[in-house]
């Protein structure tokens, strides 16, 4: 039995990887250039960064194994950079005993190791599901047909999914659920000299989320470059703006997070239309099952998060086969 999955973040991958070691053959589909999604690093002249997930924590246990078995193959390890927060406009280390992980070199590392075992397709975009005696056709942007598939799992956010879906297959999705996030990196002419490694910011009028340092991360660029995530608010608030309104943004406020002048050499900025889930929504319980062997996964569908995504993934892959085991008995 043929099965698609469409989106190759973690959701999908680990989707994917499931099915296929039990026995069936998995197609997997991605739009952008390579496997990863929001877990994708960018290659830049400076080296690696991550504009996306920054670091995971594993506390349920099918996760913990699974982040066990990237660390035997390397493509995982631990970040132990200190943790600071910002309060009250004052940035102070926040020390505390949670293990967070990164993919190396990359973020996407542990993802790319997975998908070379996987038949995938990418840089193609699904934009049709075509039903044909109780099997789907997958149709690309470019026009080309995939398939016969006995079933189909969207992973990938919630508006995007839902232009996938026909008014007979259509079930109600929370499609603002994801808020979009600006994500800049500043590449300093001279090291600040800062031991933080990443930065919570708690300042609920702040227009920062959080801020990073690429090098206090194995892989990544070494010379000091710093990640700021801007708030939901004032991502959307500023959605269409251009690189040179968040450098200069993105510099201000390094510069008073620092307390000191900085010099900035290099800019770079990456929007996230679909970024985090917004706590304040009710997302209503996603099923996963839509019928007909069309199936939802991805973060959104169990409240975000690298681990979440995964086992979202994961838990539809327990679903389709148990699902085949009752159409064969
Ligand atoms: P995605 O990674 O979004 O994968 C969906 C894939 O589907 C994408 O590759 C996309 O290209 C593809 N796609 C979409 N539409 C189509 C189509 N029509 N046809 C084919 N392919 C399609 N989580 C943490 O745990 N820790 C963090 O520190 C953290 N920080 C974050 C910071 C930012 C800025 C962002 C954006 C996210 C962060 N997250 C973090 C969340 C984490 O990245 C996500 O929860 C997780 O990566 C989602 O995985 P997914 O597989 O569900 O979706
Ligand atoms: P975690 O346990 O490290 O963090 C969870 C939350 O606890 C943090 O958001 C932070 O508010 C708080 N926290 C943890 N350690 C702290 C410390 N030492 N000092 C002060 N506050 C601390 O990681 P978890 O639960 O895996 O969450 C993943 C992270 O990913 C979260 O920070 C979340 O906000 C972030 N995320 C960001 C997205 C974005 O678009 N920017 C999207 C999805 C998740």
């Amino acid at each position: 039995m043929r099965i698609a999955v469409i989106g190759a973040g973690i959701a999908g991958i680990s989707c994917a990887s499931e099915l296929q070691q039990v026995g069936y053959e998995v197609v997997l589909f991605d739009k952008a250039r390579s496997v990863g999604g929001r877990m994708t690093s960018k290659r830049t002249v400076h080296g690696y960064m991550d504009f996306g997930a920054q670091y995971f924590t594993a506390r349920n246990p099918l996760f913990q194994q699974q982040v066990n078995r990237w660390q035997q193959q390397g493509v995982v390890s631990r970040w132990l950079a200190p943790i600071y927060q910002y309060q009250q406009h004052n940035l102070s280390a926040s020390p505390d005993e949670q293990q967070r992980f990164i993919g190396v070199p990359a973020m996407h590392s542990p993802l790319k190791w997975q998908a070379k075992r996987l038949q995938s397709y990418v840089s193609c975009r699904i934009v049709a599901l075509q039903p044909a005696a109780n099997l789907w056709h997958l149709v690309s942007e470019q026009g080309e047909s995939y398939g016969p598939f006995a079933h189909v799992v969207i992973a990938i956010p919630p508006a995007q999914a839902a232009s996938l879906l026909s008014p007979a297959n259509k079930v109600p999705l929370p499609e603002t659920l994801l808020q979009p996030c600006w994500a800049v990196t500043l590449v300093l002419a001279r090291a600040s000299g800062h031991p933080a490694g990443g930065i919570f910011i708690k300042d609920t009028d702040s227009n920062l989320s959080w801020v990073s340092r690429h090098n206090s991360k194995p892989g990544r660029a070494q010379a000091e470059s710093w990640l700021l995530h801007f708030s939901p608010a004032f991502s959307a608030l500023h959605l269409e703006q251009d690189t040179a309104f968040w450098r200069e943004t993105a510099e201000q406020a390094l510069a008073e997070l620092l307390t000191q002048p900085i010099q900035v050499v290099d800019a770079l900025a990456h929007r996230w239309l679909y970024a985090q889930i917004n706590d304040k929504a009710a997302s209503g319980g996603i099923e996963g099952a839509i019928g007909q062997g069309l199936w939802l996964a991805g973060d959104w569908t169990r409240g975000g998060r690298v681990e979440n995504a995964w086992l979202s993934g994961y838990d539809i892959a327990i679903k389709i086969r148990e699902d085949r085991s009752v159409q064969h008995e």
